[in-house]
């Protein structure tokens, strides 16, 4: 739950993070999810609002994330929001996740504006967007298979670093040196990913290693993190070349990554302005939504898991 003035300012973001209860299953479980949403919402509001230091009153707009996403936590989110908005009287507004993602880098420089070209990469995308207006989402590229942050949490699995994968293998990754267990780099022609053939690669090499050591574990997190990273940016940089934009995005929670960051600015170089939300905006927030809700304008709070970029 997040309050945000004028779509740019942070007055509140407070995240309740469900990992601890996932933890224990490898996994999110999507029912779990949904009723620790439904038990924690109503406390999460207030301290939104007694951080912010509104009232209902001081609210112009509710956004709610319609999808895509899982179906039990989109319900009580919407729900909910359906429910403020009619006891208090306030406009309500669904907005699409992916767009979401996008709008956190507009809550860093207060003067970022479309167009854009954006890279969103979370545990269920990889789509390279151009953004030439509010509102207006174009996908020139996505994966095939896995998505980024889908295959970093597969690859942890694997090396045995269980769940959330993605930061234990940012974590496990910063002691390793990539060019002792080289991977494969995934390049396909045009803007599309593949991951699964890496992510068969690692199986592969893990199964002929029998049982690593801790040093060659972290070389293949390195790896790992090496070839998807470059594989993400290579097409970021096709693109860009292609067609030249002034403001590029890299956002999601997979932007969260140390070597994505680092990588990132170089590739883009001073061909454009880049923008990587903070890494609390980089993975899912409630202040996005309510940038993108402001900026995005006004579609019904259905809740719809199945939603694509046009929806
Ligand atoms: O955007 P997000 O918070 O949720 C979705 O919309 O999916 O992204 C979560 C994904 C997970 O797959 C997680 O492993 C990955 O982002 N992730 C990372 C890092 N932090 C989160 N992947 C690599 N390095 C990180 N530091
Ligand atoms: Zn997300």
């Amino acid at each position: 739950m997040a309050v945000v003035e004028d779509g740019r300012r942070v007055r509140a973001n407070v995240i309740h993070s469900q990992v601890d209860l996932h933890r224990g299953f490898g996994g999110v479980v999507p029912e779990l999810a949904a009723r620790d949403h439904l038990e924690r919402l109503p406390r999460i509001l207030d301290l939104a609002l007694e951080q912010a230091g509104a009232r209902p009153s001081d609210l112009s707009l509710i956004a709610a994330t319609r999808g895509p996403g899982l179906v039990g936590c989109l319900l009580v989110g919407t729900g909910m929001a359906e429910g403020l908005s009619a006891a208090w009287g306030i406009p309500l507004t669904g907005v699409n996740h992916l767009w979401g993602h996008i709008y956190a880098a507009m809550l860093a420089p207060p003067d970022l504006e479309p167009p854009l070209l954006g890279l969103v990469v979370s545990g269920a995308h990889s789509d390279l967007v151009r953004m030439p207006a509010h509102g207006q989402f174009e996908v020139i590229g996505r994966t095939r298979d896995d998505a980024a942050g889908e295959a970093f949490d597969k690859a942890a699995r694997m090396l045995g670093l269980g769940y959330p994968g993605g930061p234990a293998m940012d974590r496990l990754a910063r002691s390793g040196d990539a060019r002792r267990q080289p991977l494969p780099r995934p390049s396909l022609e045009g803007l599309e990913y593949s991951f699964s053939g890496l992510k068969t690669a690692l199986l592969y090499r893990l199964r002929d290693l029998g049982e690593p050591d801790d040093q060659t574990r972290a070389d293949l997190a390195a790896a790992f993190e090496v070839s998807v990273v470059e594989s993400l940016l290579e097409k970021l940089d096709r693109a860009l070349d292609a067609e030249p934009c002034r403001e590029v995005v890299v956002c999601g929670g997979v932007a969260a990554n140390t070597l994505l960051r680092k990588r990132a600015q170089e590739v883009v170089g001073d061909r454009a302005r880049l923008t990587m939300p903070p890494l609390e905006l980089c993975t899912d927030n409630a202040a996005m939504i309510a940038a993108a809700g402001f900026f995005g304008g006004v579609h019904p709070a259905t809740a719809d898991p199945s939603l694509g970029w046009d929806g």
